[in-house]
């Protein structure tokens, strides 16, 4: 049963006060003011080329007006997540995971809104230390997020659950877009950003990104994952090695992107078809290939991933492409409730800093913060294939390809699923090669 009256209650604010209960009531009306102050204001959406062409002469002024848009802008956005979450059913905004992002974003959104303006460099430093900080206490949002929407998909209908689910999402990346960006440029004019590839950029914006050496990146890490047990309908497909990636197409392509989005789109992607391929061909002597095709187009960017894996529809798996894929949903995606899923979101979304600390840099920062890789993936890390062969199935938690699906659309591009029932899968990626689309309307 979907229960669809959402907000007519009253706004609830969760900032404890000790006080006296008329000025309890008191700070919570002035509370909720704020709130709507900040909701009613639309976002400046920016785009990719406004940001490359802001931060690329860089000056104090400069740098300090990008202090004080992103010191106004976040709580704007912060504003009208918390106005979304609101609107939820009660009996969804208090599941486990889905009150701690409510709780979470309550204290950004004051911290933010109360923040003074940044004036001088010595102000901005603490400015920047203020936003990692930020950064990293909302490192569990999404698998927090992810299970609290689980737990809560049987009293919201799935096209209502994703549209939130999306928002949420887009304009998360947005948030630490912006924060991410402010802090390199500010490391950048400093002469203390840590960056060691030689690929040109402006913030964290790389303006001629080698796609090849991306999608050569994620390759190189995805195979030098230990090997272990797949899970595969419940039952477990024991792995002993990688099939390998072939890349062809336009392999001198460059564009400006955000080398991180790129990035976590394709490790995503091959990570699918990876495992497909194991799973299905795990009793053959050998493992097709992946194909990886590059295209540079006149406006775009195109990557074609095509695997052997069998394709998305099985006898067991009836799933609607992208509808089902993409949807957080139970009733869309049955495995979204199940058992193992949930207990392994429970414990990444307690514990970022042990995740953090196992994996280092290696694997990709951002397929943690978002929540992608599962405990049993990156804790694994004896080196011994014939020890991990032991251990048991590799738990998915599904976040992966609605993730990319929401990076891919956040500048206008898209991701399509073509499946090739019974042989294999394409994925057909394209991001705008021009920088010149608005981020989405969603932030
Ligand atoms: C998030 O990661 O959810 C954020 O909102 C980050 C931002 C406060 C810097």
């Amino acid at each position: 049963m979907f229960t669809t009256s959402a907000a007519t209650r009253s706004i609830r604010t969760p900032l404890r006060h000790s006080g006296t209960r008329s000025e309890s009531t008191a700070l919570h009306f002035y509370q909720n003011r704020q709130l709507e102050l900040y909701a009613s204001k639309a976002a400046k959406r920016l785009t990719l080329r406004q940001l490359v062409f802001f931060g690329r002469s860089m000056d104090k002024d400069r740098l300090i007006k990008s202090a004080n848009y992103v010191r106004t802008e976040l709580p704007v956005r912060i504003a009208h997540r918390l106005r979304d979450l609101q609107a939820l059913p009660y009996v969804v905004v208090t599941q486990e995971g889905v009150a701690k992002v409510y709780e979470l974003y309550w204290s950004a959104f004051e911290q933010f809104r109360r923040y003074p303006p940044v004036t001088t460099l010595a102000e901005n430093n603490a400015f920047c230390s203020f936003l990692a900080e930020k950064l990293n206490e909302h490192a569990t949002v999404i698998p927090s997020l992810s299970l609290g929407l689980s737990l809560s998909s049987p009293y919201l209908p799935p096209d209502r659950l994703d549209s939130f689910m999306r928002r949420m999402l887009v304009s998360r990346i947005s948030r630490r877009v912006l924060a991410e960006h402010h802090i390199a440029l500010s490391e950048i004019y400093a002469g203390t950003h840590k960056e060691s590839s030689a690929e040109p950029h402006v913030g964290i914006i790389f303006t001629g990104l080698n796609v090849k050496q991306s999608v050569e990146k994620c390759v190189r890490l995805l195979r030098a994952r230990p090997f272990g047990v797949e899970d595969h309908y419940g039952g477990g497909v024991r792995v002993t090695r990688w099939p390998e990636v072939t890349i062809d197409g336009h392999l001198d392509t460059k564009f400006a992107y955000i080398r991180e989005h790129l990035e976590y789109i394709v490790f995503e992607l091959l990570k699918n078809s990876m495992r497909a391929t194991v799973v299905k061909h795990h009793d053959s002597p050998s493992l097709p290939a992946i194909q990886a095709t590059i295209a540079s187009g006149e406006n775009d960017i195109g990557i074609r991933i095509s695997d052997q894996g069998g394709g998305l529809h099985t006898p067991k798996s009836q799933i609607k492409i992208p509808s089902d894929l993409f949807s957080f949903s139970h009733v869309r995606n049955a495995t979204r409730m199940d058992n193992s899923r949930l207990g392994v979101l429970r414990s990444v979304s307690s514990r970022p800093e042990g995740i953090r600390a196992t994996v280092g840099e290696q694997v990709g920062r951002w397929q943690i913060d978002q929540g992608s890789l599962t405990d049993h993936e990156i804790e694994h890390d004896s080196g011994d294939p014939e020890k991990e062969a032991g251990v048991g199935p590799h738990p998915r938690i599904g976040i992966g390809l609605p993730m990319s699906n929401i990076f891919a659309k956040y500048f206008g591009g898209s991701l399509e699923l073509v499946s090739l029932d019974g042989w294999g899968t394409d994925v057909y990626l394209r991001l705008p090669k021009l920088g010149t689309n608005l981020e989405g309307i969603e932030v």
